[in-house]
């Protein structure tokens, strides 16, 4: 099989905006100093900047951001190209049609608010700009299922599916790729993972933190659709799918596809949303926001490997830490031999930051001694991931290269959309909890095991 060609210059909407300066030009830096970008590099923004203000602001990103090599960040500036204008003039589009040169097969990197894709798509097709290129597009894709399909309507005017790439940043990091790895190399452990010897599956992703100065972007968003729709729902895939089969490019996608369609859509009933104390005194929030910073919800997988085992979720900003973590809660022995009445003690834990990858496998031993007793242990294997590929280097670069294997696919985003669908803007306010603990109580109820909260410390993780 061919490769695809590479594409011959990128272009990226929203180069003075945050995502560029916290993740982008570090992914950028990382990719020159790998030698594997070497073609235009134009950024476009509404600013009234000029090509050496973006490099300063590039300078700056990367002392800031992951740190300047100065070699790396040399090549950077040299291939850094500048187009100021607005998304609504088409005068904007020509001008970036000139900036591209000989280029004949850009990658458009969307990195602006999804309210504006309609308009530049149109004019990148207008202009030609379209022609032959790529587009790689930010999350959130659309605001719930009919957003986003009206969204690939706009996004397929102009550009084939399989020029289309639709980023989420889990895809793009280590650890999430590591659990991918696990599963399909590990056939014994990996015949594990089903109804037959699963009680039940957790998966937490808590942060300390608020909502960081964008509580305008939060407060039309929400914790469902913010990580739910998305990253969480990418890691359940990617814990539960089967192998994929076959060599095709489209192997895998399809495979999470199938695994998609199996999740049952969400129940309000099994729901709990919750908000933090001080969440709508944060600047860009209403003042009678209903908007929740917290979810804890139930989710059932109707395929013949899953059927019948809960998946617990919760997510929420201002938690008592920052922890993302799966937990595959094994069943109990059939017979209690040792008469210990111990609670199930068997369990996959995969933490997948911040900071640490692991992989741990939960056990019970006996104690040493006379009597035949036991105590649980832990089998671990961590990594720290402060030297881990950067999220946006591997996507980029894998764009860049025409490989989609690590991004949406119409029918998956649609398929997360669907799931999440009933449980968007549920009237009622969500419950209050205190910024520090695990969220609203009422979320405790909804787990009859209890939650296990992630390991604190580093060495632990
Ligand atoms: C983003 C969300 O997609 O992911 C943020 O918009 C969230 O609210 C972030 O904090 C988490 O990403 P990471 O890589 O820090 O775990």
């Amino acid at each position: 099989m061919t490769a695809p060609p590479r594409s011959d210059a990128l272009v990226f909407f929203g180069a003075t905006g945050d995502l560029a300066y916290k993740q982008i030009f570090p992914a950028l830096q990382a990719l020159v100093k790998r030698g594997l970008l070497n073609v235009p590099i134009i950024g476009v923004a509404k600013a009234a900047w000029t090509v050496e203000q973006l490099r300063a602001r590039a300078r700056d990103s990367l002392t800031h951001h992951g740190g300047l090599d100065r070699g790396a960040f040399e090549k950077l500036s040299a291939l850094l190209r500048y187009v100021d204008g607005d998304y609504a003039d088409q005068r904007t589009f020509a001008a970036l049609r000139g900036e591209m040169g000989k280029a004949e097969r850009p990658l458009h990197y969307l990195a602006i608010p999804p309210s504006t894709f309609p308009e530049v798509v149109r004019h990148l097709g207008e202009s030609g700009c379209g022609t032959n290129a790529r587009v790689a597009v930010e999350k959130p894709f659309g605001h719930d299922l009919a957003s986003a399909r009206s969204l690939n309507d706009t996004l397929h005017s102009v550009f084939p599916e399989s020029s289309i790439f639709r980023i989420d940043h889990y895809l793009g990091k280590e650890p999430v790729l590591n659990l991918l790895y696990f599963r399909f190399a590990n056939a014994r452990l990996d015949a594990t993972l089903s109804r037959d010897h699963v009680d039940h599956v957790q998966i937490t992703m808590a942060e300390h933190f608020g909502v960081q100065g964008r509580g305008k972007f939060y407060d039309e968003t929400g914790a469902i659709r913010d990580v739910i729709q998305n990253h969480i729902l990418q890691l359940a895939t990617i814990l539960t799918m089967d192998a994929p089969v076959g060599h095709d490019v489209e192997a895998i996608r399809d495979e999470k596809v199938r695994l998609l369609k199996a999740i049952e859509p969400l129940d309000p009933e099994h729901v709990v949303r919750g908000q933090f104390r001080g969440y709508r005194d944060e600047p860009g929030v209403a003042r009678d926001s209903k908007v929740e910073t917290f979810a804890a919800l139930e989710l059932r997988i109707e395929n013949d490997r899953w059927a019948g085992v809960p998946f617990f979720i919760r997510a929420g900003k201002c938690l008592a830490q920052s922890a993302i973590e799966i937990r595959v809660q094994l069943k109990k022995p059939v017979r209690d031999i040792y008469h210990e009445g111990a609670p199930a003690s068997e369990y996959f834990r995969f933490r997948v930051g911040p900071d640490i990858t692991a992989l741990a496998v939960g056990m019970r031993i006996k104690r040493r001694g006379e009597p035949m007793v036991g105590r649980d242990v832990e089998l671990r294997a961590w990594e720290d991931q402060a030297r881990d590929m950067l999220p946006y280097e591997r996507l980029l670069g894998d764009a860049i290269k025409g490989d989609a294997d690590l991004f949406g696919r119409e029918d998956s985003i649609e398929a997360q959309w669907r799931i999440v669908d009933p449980v968007l803007d549920l009237g009622a306010p969500p419950l209050s909890y205190d910024p520090g603990t695990w969220g609203p109580v009422e979320a405790d109820r909804l787990i009859p095991a209890g939650w296990h909260n992630p390991i604190e410390t580093q060495r632990a993780a």
